[in-house]
């Protein structure tokens, strides 16, 4: 941590600072100039950020699905970077093997399903997307299938901003501005339960795989190269995924031949209690694309999981993987990622989720008592609230749903001092992802400030007052 906290002059230089020379990830630019603060976290401890000004903060989101481990293990990852910085600062991937890598592919390929053990590393999720479409594609070819030059996705879903990864992304208004997709993609449902009418699970899943089957039919079952989902799908709202459609998914991609791409860039390691959420699921798919918790984020680095049978035509005679990233499993991330991963074992940070899920889910339903909160949704340590207009569950109209989403919440979740998400790609939805090394007091804490955030944004645009 650095000695020196920043002083209020400094804030202040900062800010004027950020307003003229820093272009923000999804920054809307003109509120900077006219004189609003952006968000500056200053330093961090446990499951807390501060601010500037000192301000405290519980982080409820782990900055963006990141901070596994919160944020007090920099002593512990800071020796295992200095060791390496020592040893080999750096070197690529690019036909050639460092130490650090090696041993971290390794001990993926143990923690994957048995038929996955080779790893192509990244730098990050949409770099990871975006490199499962190119092995897909190379396996492909290498099949002598080179038509198979399509994928299916899912509605609302997330999968990165990149042109490969935005062409797989299913929310239209993010991809409007920038033309053609890089590739054919068809989008087929996501699982959202909220406001279906199917009798019951089994007959969720049967509509969901039927409509999906319709989506690879339509686009010709031998154009397809792969489908990517994500175990438990983020945009819209934390959509867990219903009994029998991850093997109703398998069974479809081994029918058809095209390849099963789980994303778990927010799913895997550990935020439903597992290192890859699609395992609950019984069910390997043939890549798993991951990032964000491989590290807990304390270095930046995304690595594809890739089945035995994708990867076996990169090793006939002859055949180059021509694709490659200059910073894709830099020593000093992989070595960070290996350290990750020893304290995942050592501190029990699977069991933690595991064991306090059941609570988080308990105290976050005592929040349906607000007609605001029409729908509690998640696993693990990963959780949606669908925020509603009235009691019988009718939608906000437009205007209200940003003033809702946009300005109101995430205002008052700041002031009370709570980072958590209200989003609107989908339906309005608030949302509670913690560090996994959380306490139940800390989730606590969480669950009551969001419900005190929640019962004013009830009384403000439901009752009035
Ligand atoms: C499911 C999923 N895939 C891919 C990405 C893209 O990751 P990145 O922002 O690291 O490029 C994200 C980012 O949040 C994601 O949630």
């Amino acid at each position: 941590m650095p000695d020196q906290p920043t002083t209020a002059l400094k804030a202040a230089e900062l800010q004027a600072a950020a307003r003229d020379h820093l272009l923000l990830h999804f920054g809307q630019h003109a509120n900077l100039r006219a004189g609003q603060e952006v968000f500056m976290p200053d330093r961090a401890e446990g499951v807390h950020v501060y601010d500037a000004a000192g301000k405290r903060y519980i982080d409820g989101l782990s900055a963006l699905f990141c901070a596994q481990l919160g944020y007090s293990y920099g002593p512990e990852f800071a020796k295992a970077a200095e060791q390496q910085l020592l040893r080999l600062p750096f070197s690529t991937l690019w036909n050639t093997a460092h130490p650090a890598a090696i041993e971290l592919a390794e001990r993926l390929a143990s923690l994957a399903p048995d038929t996955i053990n080779r790893v192509f590393f990244t730098s990050g999720g949409s770099e990871s997307v975006e490199s499962a479409w190119k092995l897909a594609r190379m396996y492909h070819v290498a099949q002598g299938q080179p038509q198979r030059t399509k994928a299916i996705a899912r509605r609302t879903a997330y999968h990165g901003l990149t042109m490969g990864a935005l062409a797989l992304t299913g929310i239209p208004a993010l991809k409007e501005p920038f033309g053609a997709p890089a590739f054919e993609v068809a989008h087929a449902p996501n699982t959202n339960r909220y406001r279906t009418t199917d009798a019951d699970e089994a007959a969720f899943t049967r509509r969901l795989l039927a409509e999906t089957e319709a989506e690879v039919l339509q686009a010709g079952p031998d154009t397809v190269a792969m489908l990517i989902a994500e175990p438990v799908q983020n945009a819209g709202g934390c959509f867990t995924a219903p009994a029998g459609y991850w093997a109703g998914l398998r069974e479809m991609a081994d029918r058809y031949g095209f390849l099963l791409v789980a994303d778990e860039v927010i799913t895997g390691f550990g935020r439903i209690g597992e290192y890859f959420a699609v395992t609950k699921h019984h069910v390997a798919p043939d890549m798993i694309t991951t990032a964000k918790g491989l590290t807990s984020s304390y270095a930046t680095l995304g690595a594809v999981l890739v089945a035995d049978k994708v990867a076996e035509p990169f090793y006939n005679d002859g055949v180059t993987l021509l694709h490659g990233l200059t910073f894709a499993g830099h020593p000093v991330a992989a070595a960070t990622a290996l350290t990750n991963l020893d304290i995942f074992e050592r501190d029990g940070v699977l069991d933690n989720v595991r064991a306090l899920t059941g609570h988080l889910y308990k105290r976050l339903t005592e929040l349906t008592d607000l007609d605001i909160v029409g729908d509690v949704r998640g696993d693990g340590f990963f959780w949606a609230l669908e925020l509603v207009a009235g009691s019988d569950g009718r939608r906000f109209d437009t205007v209200r749903k940003h003033e809702l989403v946009k300005r109101f919440l995430p205002t008052r979740m700041r002031d009370l001092g709570l980072l958590a998400r209200a989003d609107d790609r989908g339906d309005p939805v608030v949302q509670l992802a913690p560090p996994l090394i959380a306490t139940q007091e800390e989730l606590d804490q969480m669950v009551d400030l969001l419900g005190q955030a929640l019962t004013d944004a009830d009384r403000h645009f439901l009752h009035g007052r």
